[in-house]
């Protein structure tokens, strides 16, 4: 099978490709990413010379160039896209072009091609927030309602992909997921800053009153979640996938790293609030359950300790990432610090 994945040089499309050709060794992958500063081919270093592995730098909103590669496509599993939801509120309008744009090129070259599937990777973000206190949590059925720049970016191509559906019969798929961690995360995200903060002993932000909470998901369980649906998953439907039971606060998930990482506290910054911070997210993933039997097998406990483990040893790829670029959006990002 050949299968073009866009956007894999990023944190879960590199984890992605990985995974799946570990599996399916007989798949041919193309790897179409534009290198944006969240792309990285050193992810990909364990496939690079690999035979049936291809890389080609270039951007999805080039319809030229994605109607050249998908010639001979049988399936897009698309993770490109930019991904953060702070430089979104700084500046929205290349999450527009990429998220909703790409997209829709995308869509229609697979429409032209008549390719098997389309799976699009999205996120519960586009569902809004919970309160604290709610009990209920996101799922299939929940009514969009985006809340940042990023969030409305997503819907808006959650929407698109289901129209190509709808409309010309395109055979699409749709995650919508919970917050991953894991190697090879940018280390403009929450836990890869922490992590990587506290080793460089610089102190390490949480926005308001840290009580936010995320539906934290490893993103090897991610990975699996996909792969059923590719493999089983009905045409046309969305699932939701995520990886908690019980509720866990920004202030907990910093916490547990410093323990892990012997860290000294003091580092522990709160700043001010993001604008417009989603509250909560919680996925329910039952559909996804008793549909294709997926559930996840890791535990935050146990992922954290690999995951700390993970950056403590590959300190030279999440180094190069903390360049001068990176500092002064850090500069930027949190100016009392
Ligand atoms: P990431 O920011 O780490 O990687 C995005 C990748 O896309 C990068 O390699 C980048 O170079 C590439 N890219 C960006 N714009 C492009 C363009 N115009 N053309 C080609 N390539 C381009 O993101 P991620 O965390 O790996 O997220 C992957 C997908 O999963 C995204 O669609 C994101 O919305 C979704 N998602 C992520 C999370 C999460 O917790 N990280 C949660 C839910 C959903
Ligand atoms: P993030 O990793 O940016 O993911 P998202 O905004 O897509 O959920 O943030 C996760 C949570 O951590 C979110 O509630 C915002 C919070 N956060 C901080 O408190 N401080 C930070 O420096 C960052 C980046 C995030």
């Amino acid at each position: 099978m050949n299968i073009l994945i866009t956007g894999g040089a990023g944190f879960i499309g590199s984890n992605f490709i990985i995974y799946w050709l570990k599996k399916y060794a007989r798949d041919n992958i193309i790897n179409l990413d534009a290198l944006t500063y969240a792309g990285n081919l050193a992810n990909l270093n364990s496939v690079a010379n690999l035979p049936n592995y291809r890389f080609i730098k270039g951007n999805i909103c080039n319809s030229r160039l994605v109607s050249n590669i998908i010639r001979d496509i049988d399936i897009i599993v698309h993770f490109a896209a930019e991904s953060h939801v702070d430089r979104s509120i700084t500046d929205p309008g290349i999450f527009l072009e990429t998220n909703i744009y790409g997209t829709h090129l995308l869509l229609k070259a697979a429409l032209k091609n008549k390719i098997k599937r389309f799976h699009h990777i999205s996120t519960d973000e586009v569902f809004g927030s919970l309160l604290l206190k709610d009990k209920n949590k996101f799922n299939e059925k929940t009514p969009y309602h985006p809340r940042s720049p990023y969030a409305a970016s997503k819907a808006a191509a959650d929407h698109l992909v289901l129209s190509f559906c709808h409309t010309y019969g395109l055979p699409v798929t749709i995650t919508n997921c919970s917050n991953n961690y894991g190697p090879f995360q940018h280390p403009e995200k929450l836990i890869p800053l922490t992590i990587t903060n506290i080793i460089e002993n610089i102190k390490v932000p949480l926005y308001g009153d840290g009580k936010n909470i995320r539906d934290w998901l490893y993103v090897e369980d991610h990975c699996r979640a996909i792969e059923l649906v590719l493999k089983e998953g009905r045409v046309g439907e969305t699932y939701c996938v995520g990886g908690l039971l019980k509720d866990v606060s920004n202030l907990a998930v910093i916490k547990m790293i410093f323990r892990l990482l012997q860290g000294n506290e003091n580092l522990l910054t709160f700043v001010p609030d993001r604008p417009g911070h989603d509250r909560k997210y919680a996925i329910d993933w039952s559909k996804i359950k008793r549909e294709l039997g997926w559930q996840p097998r890791y535990s935050l406990e146990a992922c954290l300790v690999k995951t700390v483990n993970w950056y403590k040893n590959n300190r030279s790829w999440w180094q190069s990432l903390k360049n001068r670029q990176f500092q002064a959006y850090f500069k930027k990002q949190y100016p009392d610090l």
